[in-house]
């Protein structure tokens, strides 16, 4: 192994010791060349030894000439191959005219023309392909590796073993499981597929595998809850590989594999936005994200970035949200000039010195609370924030000369049971009744993100880890789901598309069992069912079973965009400033039901909770219906 190593570092590092070898190679091809042209004798050996310094010369030039006076032969390939039979065959054009023309040696066999180049070739490439398998089962040192079963024998998993064999990463394929039977009995880069996905157990059983990885980068969601289930069964830890996006990216190397994610279970279809279209609304302008500090607002910060804005405004009232984002978006040395306001949206003359000085051209307003249960508890707030709040931001941003502005609103506006959903549709019917000049105003409706502030899959996710019971508010409470990037790089598209008055609606696929999200964690975490309990807790205030993501009386229209629908709705609402005014007044001197009656009359599909009044649950049973958290 050691005179292996130090081959290798020589090779590396210096430059006369390969020249000084493959020298070595060629006189010996001539050598033999010889050897077989004369009956393995030597005769002409004068003619040979004025020869064989001429070829040596001629023939490393023509190898320094195509690249190949270095020693990484354990990278070598096709391309090597290649370049070596050029320089072969440009060397021997030139050792020709030097034998005939320069040293005049005319008796020169002609068959040794022939023999060398085609052994001299044999000798270079199979000291590169030597070289290279040496290093590849040196490094696949199996002792100290993990050894591994890939699922999928594809273009993917083939990749991965070539890199396993090519860095030291530590992994040792010893076979392929794939579903695709036509493959089955095959050796690819030497590792055979030995059978089907389902076959894992009966592999398991028989082989040492300590891990089984995921190699299928297309996989849907379904097919990885599969593959979790199966090495579930078969008791052996799995890991997957990088996503498609970021292997390509080279943010990642395809060898690099990790956990199962949540998000790999409930599994989308990657969302594919037309970025030209959005880096022409972006790149070179002012652009404000409100509500920059929380989980949607962040990532339209990161995104927007991406597309060169000349600044972005990132306004938030939580000052330690705004301290990391800042620090963030810092590390990321953007030209952009990134500015930080810690400040509330509803501050109006705060707002107006802010539009002032900066002039935004595009608003993303993600301003909002929006924990259902909390709001419940704090009814006035929430209409004062959600509502008026925007009623007195779309003041300033109007006569601001912004071009734009997206609300990011909720699945929860619609049939709405909570006032924080109430008070997002309230939210929607501003933006669609705004005058039509100048400022072209957007709503964009979408279910819950994963990992969001205080959302399901982080709750869940804390509980798992102290070991505690898994609270949730009912078997067969379910929600949409998709990633908060997923969900950004749409609002984005929506705000490229969306006319003005629009509710564009995304498509969120199909909504999901919380118990079913709960039981997908609890195997991600390497536990059984058995291990954690569930405990149903009933439903809590504001809180429906399912969400809609539309209006029975909305119309469902396409867009240019598969992925966003819009909501037509063609009923009008003439007397919502009156409505607003008069819930503007309520809000200080009233008692939160009779708010709730006023909001009902701007939404009269707002079906406010049984309970007299909300103060009481959320000094009941804080603490147990808040770990059930299935907000936004
Ligand atoms: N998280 C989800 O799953 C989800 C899904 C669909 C829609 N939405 C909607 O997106 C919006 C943002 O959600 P999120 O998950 O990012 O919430 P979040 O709580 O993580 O972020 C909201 C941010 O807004 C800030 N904020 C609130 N009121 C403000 C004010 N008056 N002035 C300045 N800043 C203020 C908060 O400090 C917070 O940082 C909400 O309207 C929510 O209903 C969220």
């Amino acid at each position: 192994m050691k005179i292996i190593k130090l081959a290798q570092s020589l090779l590396h590092r210096h430059f006369w010791f390969v020249a000084l070898f493959q020298a070595l190679l060629i006189s010996f091809s001539l050598v033999l060349a010889w050897l077989l042209r004369f009956d393995y004798s030597l005769p002409y050996r004068r003619m040979l030894l004025v020869a064989l310094p001429v070829l040596i010369l001629i023939r490393l030039a023509a190898i320094a000439r195509f690249g190949l006076l270095h020693g990484w032969w354990k990278y070598t390939g096709l391309s090597d191959a290649l370049d070596i039979s050029k320089a072969v065959l440009l060397g021997s054009g030139a050792f020709i005219l030097a034998i005939h023309y320069g040293l005049g040696l005319k008796g020169f066999p002609r068959s040794v023309y022939m023999l060398e180049p085609l052994l001299t070739a044999s000798f270079l490439v199979g000291v590169r392909i030597f070289s290279r398998v040496l290093a590849e089962s040196v490094r696949l040192d199996r002792a100290s590796s993990k050894k591994v079963l890939l699922i999928g024998a594809g273009i993917a998993a083939q990749t991965a073993v070539r890199e396993m064999k090519r860095l030291n990463c530590g992994y040792a394929a010893l076979g392929y499981v794939d579903d695709d039977r036509s493959k089955h009995g095959l050796k690819i880069h030497g590792v055979p597929v030995v059978g089907n996905v389902k076959d894992i157990p009966l592999v398991i059983e028989q082989w040492p595998i300590d891990e089984v990885l995921i190699a299928v980068p297309s996989a849907t969601g379904k097919q990885m809850q599969r593959f979790v289930e199966i090495c579930e069964q078969a008791n052996v830890k799995f890991r997957t590989m990088p996503a498609l996006s970021d292997i390509i990216s080279g943010r990642v190397r395809i060898s690099e594999f990790r956990d199962v994610r949540v998000e790999d279970v409930l599994g989308r279809d990657p969302v594919k936005i037309d970025m030209d279209s959005v880096k022409r609304e972006i790149r070179g302008h002012v652009v404000a994200v409100t509500g920059a500090a929380g989980s949607i607002g962040s990532e339209l910060c990161r995104q927007i970035l991406d597309y060169g804005p000349r600044e972005l405004l990132c306004i938030d009232q939580n000052e330690t949200g705004m301290f990391y984002l800042e620090r963030e978006l810092a590390a990321r040395n953007t030209p952009t000039a990134v500015v930080s306001c810690v400040a509330d949206i509803g501050d109006s003359e705060r707002m107006l010195g802010l539009f002032k000085r900066h002039r935004p051209v595009a608003v993303f307003h993600a301003a909002a609370y929006k924990h259902v249960p909390m709001m419940e508890a704090n009814v006035q707030t929430a209409v004062q924030n959600n509502v008026f709040g925007l009623l007195n931001f779309l003041d300033v941003v109007r006569d601001n000369g912004c071009q734009s502005l997206v609300l990011i609103s909720s699945d929860k506006a619609v049939n709405p049971t909570s006032v924080m959903g109430a008070t997002k549709r309230i939210g929607e019917l501003i933006i669609a009744s705004q005058p039509k000049e100048g400022l072209r105003c957007v709503s964009v409706r979408f279910g819950n993100v994963l990992f969001s502030s205080g959302s399901v899959v982080p709750v869940l996710q804390e509980q798992i880890r102290n070991s505690r019971p898994l609270t949730i508010t009912h078997p067969e409470i379910n929600r949409f789901f998709m990633t908060t990037s997923e969900a950004v790089s749409l609002v984005l598209q929506a705000f490229t598309i969306g006319n003005h008055g629009d509710t564009l609606v995304l498509d969120m696929g199909v909504p999901v069992r919380i118990v079913d999200l709960a039981r997908t964690l609890i195997r991600l975490a390497g536990k059984t069912e058995q291990q954690v309990e569930i405990k149903f807790t009933g439903l809590r205030e504001g809180e429906k079973l399912s969400e809609e993501l539309f209006y029975s009386t909305e119309e469902v229209c396409a867009t240019s965009f598969s992925k966003i629908k819009k909501a037509s709705n063609h009923k009008q609402l003439n007397d919502l400033p009156v409505l607003l005014e008069e819930l503007r007044n309520a809000l200080y001197v009233d008692e939160a039901a009779s708010i709730r009656d006023k909001i009902k009359k701007i939404v009269p599909e707002y079906s406010s909770p049984s309970r007299p009044d909300a103060h009481e649950f959320a000094a009941a049973d804080h603490s147990e219906k808040w770990a059930a958290a299935v907000g936004d």
